[in-house]
């Protein structure tokens, strides 16, 4: 890093230190960074993104010996993820100790916590005194920012700084596990799978709420119960054979187009050239979905900004991070998919 940089983080750390708020990058989305045990840090927060205050916020340090810090104690799986995957995609719930204000965790006596994997990331927390607050930087409901330039739209004026580092790695929030339940659970699936979880723990849960659309129950992360990711236009997600999807979606274009409407169509790398609709885009290639997880919340952000009225995507297997891709396109649909 070079002089200018750090001396940037080292202003930016200062004004967290002193309770204002900077957009910052980290490898899996932009974050809304406060001071974690200020809890006029985390009241503010919740002001600048409109969100729910009982939806609580990630606490994000830069070192293991922060983490026992803020914690009644460190479990034994903790130690065994945080050696596998940290710093990296990936967050822990635990039982938080007193310096932990009850603004952050929304009421709750557990706290999320994440070493994310992203220099300017871990620079500015090691600036700001060690336990940065941040949600994703976006207005609540709205795509996550996975480039700078959408922190700007959702959060200019309200926030005291955003920091630009490009776009980000892998383009998906970070997997969510509770350690405080008796089997460690997924609470939301991300780039790490629970098929890497269970090789780390033995054993590893996953919160039905997130694989049942159908669900009824209360998710256990506060946040997975409200209406996320939503681009402004409709979406509809169509799965079954390739063929048909593509001769369906191109159908409902075509109707939708003759009642005035403007259509976007997210397609994959080998099909796009099929379908016809205002704007279609590619999200990735099938064969590698990490692809898929890098671009999908900046496809759907692309759609708005070209005023987009009705959106159709391609479904993808519901296994490894296609897990987390289906969980988020699901919500940015508000389940509406169709089988053809
Ligand atoms: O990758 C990420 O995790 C990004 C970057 C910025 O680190 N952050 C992020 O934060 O996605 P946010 O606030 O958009 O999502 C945090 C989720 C919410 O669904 C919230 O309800 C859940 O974590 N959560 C936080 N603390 C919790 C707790 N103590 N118990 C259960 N769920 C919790
Ligand atoms: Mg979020």
């Amino acid at each position: 890093m070079n002089k200018e940089a750090f001396e940037g983080l080292k202003r930016a750390g200062q004004i967290i230190r002193d309770g204002g708020l900077v957009a910052f990058p980290t490898e899996t989305v932009y974050g809304l960074g406060g001071d974690a045990l200020n809890p006029m840090s985390s009241k503010k927060i919740y002001a600048a993104k409109g969100r729910p205050s009982d939806n609580p916020l990630i606490v994000h340090v830069a070192n293991m010996d922060d983490l026992a810090g803020i914690v009644k104690e460190v479990p034994e799986a903790a130690r065994k993820l945080a050696d596998a995957f940290w710093p990296g995609p990936l967050t822990m719930i635990m039982n938080k100790n007193d310096k932990v204000p009850y603004e952050t965790t929304g009421g709750l006596d557990t706290v999320a916590i994440r070493m994310p994997n992203n220099k300017i990331a871990l620079e500015l927390i090691r600036q700001s005194g060690g336990y940065i607050a941040a949600p994703s930087a976006n207005t609540s409901g709205r795509p996550s920012p996975t480039v700078a330039r959408y922190c700007v739209e959702d959060l200019s004026g309200k926030i005291e700084m955003i920091i630009d580092g490009g776009q980000v790695g892998i383009g998906l929030e970070s997997t969510i596990v509770d350690l405080t339940s008796p089997v460690p659970m997924i609470l939301r699936p991300g780039y790490i799978t629970a098929q890497m979880l269970k090789d780390v723990l033995g054993e590893i849960s996953i919160d039905k709420t997130i694989i049942d659309s159908k669900s009824t129950e209360r998710p256990k992360a506060p946040g997975m119960k409200y209406k996320h990711y939503a681009p402004k236009g409709d979406l509809m997600i169509v799965q079954g054979a390739q063929e048909q999807v593509v001769s369906y979606i191109n159908e409902q274009s075509a109707l939708a187009a003759s009642e005035g409407k403007r259509v976007g169509i997210i397609a994959t790398d080998t099909t796009r050239e099929l379908y016809k609709a205002d704007v279609v885009k590619s999200v990735g290639n099938r064969q590698d979905e990490r692809t898929i997880a890098h671009e999908l919340f900046k496809v759907l952000r692309e759609f708005d900004d070209e005023n987009i009225d009705v959106m159709f995507s391609e479904s993808f297997d519901d296994s490894g991070i296609g897990q987390a891709i289906m969980n988020r396109l699901l919500k940015a649909a508000g389940h509406n998919i169709k089988t053809v």
